[in-house]
């Protein structure tokens, strides 16, 4: 296997979807524009490519490629373990009514393992596949196509539409995805049995291929579309875990200067700090990205999650090492320095808007901690394991004590929240 550097695995994969004639196509803002969406944050460029996957012509043609900047936050509680991050970079390629199953697996197959590129045991790769449902049957083209180029059939899982459908919106297009897994863990030769359906712990996704074959109405019902579409996405912070043989994505290049430089600063250790450490590099990361892309934090809508992402990286930072405001500055500074080589960052701004929520939040945090602390003390002298939800909501509702950082804080005392009783409340 190659052990290549982020900047190293961005090239060669270039190069790669260069030699199979596919046309660069430039990034777009993480900001979702509500004309193509309801989402947040554009999904791997998916919102964007909508109506060339159904059809529209591309003004480059059949085959696009690109390196495409993504925000996801439903795994924020994930953050901190070996894969999730809420800012990834996604190597995705198109085939827009072009290629279809067969290359799509082909390919993905030579990129991992020929020598030329990736070079990866194929006995450390196994991949899923749509097993059936309703609305459509099990993929054996895509499975046949993993058996033709090596795959044996215990390293395939056959997995329901949760986890193996793919769309950009609850209506559009869609289709069967095939999810390629590395695999992860102690043993260095998997035991044959192993898959991502029986032992899922040590398998990691390290790419996507979605085939965009259906067209999904308002009533859930599925239509063949004219184009048969690909769109895939390789999580590049995964591969340099994979390429680097690294335990997390934040032991690869991508995260280790910022985190020398955290233990620089804070005078603590990686080691011995690890889960801070992670959401600190990772949520600072994201909001540099977010604010570079013209988002300021604010109480609605993605202006939330970005507030929510600084406030918890603060909080986190505030544990370590709890200082004035000019401390939070250097550390931003600092760390944004370490992530220079990933874009043209905004520098002042990004740190203007940054500092300005930081001091916002600091001054607010006392009087909310010395509220949450009594509930906190409430409920253990009660032996409960829960927060009130009702108690939650009134310092969310009267007070702007967000549910994440309550949630938190809470699980710093080894307490949970109740969380329907925060919903209906
Ligand atoms: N665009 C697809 C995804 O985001 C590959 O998973």
């Amino acid at each position: 296997m190659k052990n290549l550097s982020s900047n190293e695995l961005r090239e060669l994969r270039n190069k790669f979807r260069n030699s199979k004639q596919h046309k660069y196509i430039p990034e777009a803002s993480l900001i979702a524009s509500s004309k193509e969406s309801t989402a947040l944050f554009n999904v791997a460029w998916m919102q964007q490519l909508i109506p060339y996957l159904m059809w529209k012509e591309h003004p480059l043609g059949k085959r696009v490629f690109n390196i495409q900047k993504c925000v996801r936050t439903v795994d924020i509680a994930e953050v901190w373990d070996a894969s999730h991050l809420t800012f990834f970079e996604m190597m995705g390629n198109w085939s827009l009514g072009d290629y279809f199953k067969d290359e799509a697996v082909s390919r993905s197959w030579e990129f991992l393992t020929s020598p030329e590129y990736l070079d990866i045991d194929p006995n450390k790769i196994a991949v899923t596949v749509f097993a059936w449902d309703e609305s459509a049957p099990r993929d054996e083209t895509t499975a046949n196509k993993w058996k033709e180029v090596w795959l044996p059939e215990s390293r395939i899982s056959y997995l329901p539409a949760d986890n193996n459908r793919r769309s950009p919106g609850p209506v559009g297009p869609c289709g069967p995805d095939t999810e390629i897994f590395y695999r992860v863990g102690n043993s260095e030769f998997p035991p044959e049995w192993s898959n991502v359906w029986n032992d899922e712990d040590n398998w990691m996704e390290i790419w996507n291929n979605v085939f965009m074959e259906f067209y999904r109405d308002e009533s859930g019902t599925l239509s063949k579309l004219t184009n048969h579409n690909v769109d895939t996405g390789m999580w590049l912070e995964r591969m340099c875990c994979v390429l680097q043989q690294k335990d997390s994505v934040y032991d690869t290049d991508v995260f280790a200067p910022a985190i020398t430089k955290l233990e620089e600063l804070t005078w603590c250790t990686y080691t011995q700090q690890q889960r801070r450490f992670r959401i600190i590099v990772d949520h600072a990361r994201t909001a540099f990205m977010l604010i570079n892309d013209w988002l300021i934090p604010s109480n609605l809508a993605a202006g939330y999650v970005l507030r929510m992402i600084i406030r918890r990286m603060t909080y986190n930072l505030m544990l370590l090492k709890d200082f004035d405001i000019n401390w939070y500055e250097k550390v931003c500074t600092e760390l944004l320095k370490t992530f220079k080589h990933l874009r043209e960052f905004k520098k002042d701004e990004i740190l203007r808007v940054l500092l300005e929520e930081i001091k916002t939040f600091l001054k607010t945090i006392q009087n909310w901690k010395a509220m949450l602390e009594e509930l906190i003390q409430k409920e253990k002298k009660n032996q409960n394991k829960f927060l009130s939800g009702k108690d939650v909501f009134k310092l969310y509702d009267t007070y702007g004590f967000p549910l994440e950082l309550t949630k938190e804080i809470a699980a710093d005392n080894w307490l949970e929240i109740n969380e329907k009783e925060y919903n209906d409340a």
